[in-house]
């Protein structure tokens, strides 16, 4: 197991290169499977759920290369429909494997994902929507068998835009027999990005990024290079980094579109913001007034996946500050271990009431989830004296070099094994 150990204070100042966004890779991968054709995905990060996403691939039969930052997908070979339970516990969006095998194989098994760390992350919205698609399903000993032998296309509506679902339609949908309608679907850039990459591989897709998706099928795939869009949320997560120390940092690689409310909400706290073509610009003095509100919604609203990262901004700056959670029943697990750095944060069901102290001070904090961990080492950052970050394992889920990059822009944090 790896710890940070952050002397914090430093101000940050210099340029970010962003990764290809998490969870546009993510189900870039799935849909490599629907043809047997060679798949490249230019610069993917060597994060653990990626390489966690080969694995799966290699378990369906699949070449999966990494080579010079891209990763080369050959699953000419592939010939197995089920993912076994240690990789679906390991990843539970690989939940929307299901629509990728069907489309494949016409049959998929996968153990039911189950909970994690930041809710239970229920997968009805997908499989009723596989239903529509007339996929049988039966749910036996914690496994889901489905089946179907002719996909046919359907109207289909979700009544929450679940980013996993409109994927899973999307890859069920993509060489079904006639037209699927999604309407309620989730707007999230990387649905544009799946929607991008399927039709380079001869799909016709059309609509995502809006509330109706139509997915007209087509009777083959071929191959495809594609270069993903950028992470967002680890854009976010360095904006924000800069805005608790102090100082003035450039993102590249992404225009303020897809993080037009967090920099709104970071013009709200004090800080100064442009952007000009693909660079974000942020400076800060360090001294920052809380935000009255933050109220997590799907896109364009505020990301979940910077909740945990604004809350901790909150902490040090002055005022109060209401969080809102509105996606995930259990999103505050981090803030009992920013309450050993001082942070004055009471937290009731999906609220939590922030008042912002003067500083945090130096702690020893285990990360606990992906974004809380972040969360933590950004406190870290802003506190007075030492602290350690214990248990990587789940930064290292999401954020490829995460201590290379802050090191670059004058963090002053090391990496070492417990
Ligand atoms: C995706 O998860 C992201 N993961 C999450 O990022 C992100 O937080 C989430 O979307 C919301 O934006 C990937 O893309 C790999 P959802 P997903 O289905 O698809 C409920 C990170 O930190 N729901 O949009 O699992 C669910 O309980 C991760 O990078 C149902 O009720 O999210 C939740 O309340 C964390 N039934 C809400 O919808 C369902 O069948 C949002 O879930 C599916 C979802």
């Amino acid at each position: 197991m790896d710890k940070f150990i952050i002397d914090g204070g430093e101000r940050l100042s210099g340029s970010v290169k962003l990764q290809s966004a998490k969870n546009s890779v993510l189900p870039l991968f799935a849909a490599s499977v629907l043809t047997d054709k060679r798949v490249t995905i230019l610069q993917t990060p060597a994060i653990s759920d990626a390489l966690c996403m080969a694995q799966i691939l290699r378990e369906l039969g699949a070449e999966v290369t990494f080579r010079g930052g891209d990763v080369v997908i050959d699953s000419s070979n592939a010939c197995n429909h089920e993912i076994s339970s240690a990789l679906t516990k390991e990843l539970r969006s690989s939940v929307f494997m299901l629509g990728s095998l069907l489309t494949r194989f016409r049959r998929a098994l996968i153990a039911y994902p189950g909970g994690c760390d930041i809710g239970l992350r229920p997968i009805d919205l997908h499989l009723n929507a596989l239903k529509r698609l007339g996929v049988e399903i039966e749910e036996r000993d914690g496994y889901i068998f489905c089946k179907c032998d002719v996909m046919r296309g359907a109207d289909i509506s979700l009544d929450f835009p679940s980013v996993g679902a409109t994927e899973n339609i999307m890859l069920a949908a993509v060489k079904a027999e006639g037209k699927t309608t999604l309407s309620g679907a989730a707007k999230e850039p990387e649905i544009v990005d799946l929607q991008n990459f399927l039709n380079g591989m001869g799909a016709k897709v059309y609509g995502a990024g809006s509330d109706v998706i139509e997915i007209e099928g087509v009777k083959t795939l071929g191959g495809v290079t594609y270069r993903p869009l950028k992470d967002r949320i680890e854009a976010g997560t360095f904006l924000i980094a800069c805005a608790v120390c102090g100082g003035e940092v450039e993102i590249s690689g992404i225009n303020a579109a897809p993080v037009g409310i967090l920099l709104h909400k970071l013009r709200e706290n004090g800080c100064k913001i442009h952007s000009k073509n693909d660079k974000i610009i942020i400076e800060s003095n360090g001294r920052l007034k809380c935000n009255r509100r933050i109220e997590t919604m799907p896109f364009p609203g505020f990301p979940t996946d910077l909740q945990a990262q604004m809350t901790a901004l909150n902490a040090t700056c002055s005022g109060g500050a209401l969080v809102v959670e509105n996606l995930f029943e259990t999103r505050f697990k981090y803030v009992p271990e920013l309450h050993k750095m001082g942070a004055d944060i009471e937290v009731k069901g999906r609220h939590a009431f922030v008042r912002g102290v003067e500083r945090l001070h130096g702690a020893s904090v285990v990360a606990g989830d992906l974004r809380g961990g972040a969360a933590l080492v950004i406190a870290a950052l802003g506190a007075d004296g030492v602290s350690e970050v214990i248990d990587l394992s789940h930064i290292d889920r999401g954020y490829y070099d995460f201590q290379g990059k802050l090191k670059k822009i004058g963090a002053n944090i090391k990496r070492v094994r417990l």
